[in-house]
């Protein structure tokens, strides 16, 4: 993974980047807060975040001392010392490149981003926040897990009547499209979809 920075190097080289995994899934109330506030604290450093799993062993683990401090990761450790899993979503300053390109191959022949991560720690600029127990972190990269999170979305979706993550949907409500804009974007679709985008336009208008 800490070898995007170098493919990505032209893209990102001289200025904070942020790098998430495509087979990762987050949801909870305040997620949106907790990751801009990640982007504002992260001028120098690294932030990275971390759930409670009860399989550790698949993952980047992080420890962390008595204060709550972030003290050790370990990268799919064998034996964990933690339950805390470090989730696919990794903010960094401007060094990230140079940094990554330091780092040497690990035994799976990859460049690991917890590698990345232990270099940030070792100059005590790596910020480690949790993610509690009302936040959803799912991956989706196995059949398995692709089964789970799609039954997590759609009993949300089902209960709700929202749709989660809906890219038309969030760009109304924040105010970066117009009802008319949705309107057209709606009759792109003709099925159920579109029908939730127009239903949207009598939401933002009560
Ligand atoms: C990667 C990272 C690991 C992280 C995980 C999150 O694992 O190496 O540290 O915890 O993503 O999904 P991989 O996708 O290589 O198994």
């Amino acid at each position: 993974l800490a070898q995007a920075f170098i493919i990505g190097a032209d893209f990102v080289r001289g200025q904070r980047s942020a790098l998430v995994l495509g087979d990762n899934l987050y949801h909870g109330h305040g997620l949106t807060e907790l990751l801009t506030n990640a982007v504002e604290n992260a001028t120098t450093g690294a932030t990275v975040f971390a759930y409670h799993v009860t399989d550790p062993e698949r993952y980047g683990v992080v420890t962390f001392d008595e204060a709550g401090h972030a003290l050790h990761l370990e990268e799919k450790p064998a034996k964990p010392k933690s339950n805390w899993a470090l989730t696919g979503l990794y903010f960094y300053d401007e060094n990230v490149v140079e940094l990554a390109s330091s780092l040497k191959p690990s035994p799976r022949g990859e460049l690991e981003i917890t590698d990345l991560n232990r270099l940030y720690l070792d100059r005590q600029q790596l910020r480690v926040e949790k993610l509690g127990r009302g936040y959803a972190w799912l991956d989706t990269g196995t059949p398995d897990s692709l089964l789970e999170a799609a039954e997590y979305i759609r009993a949300l979706e089902k209960r709700q009547g929202f749709k989660v993550a809906c890219p038309e949907e969030i760009a109304f409500h924040r105010r970066w499209i117009s009802q008319q804009d949705l309107e057209k974007l709606a009759d792109r679709y003709k099925g159920s979809y579109g029908a939730y985008l127009r239903g949207l336009t009598l939401y933002r208008a009560n």
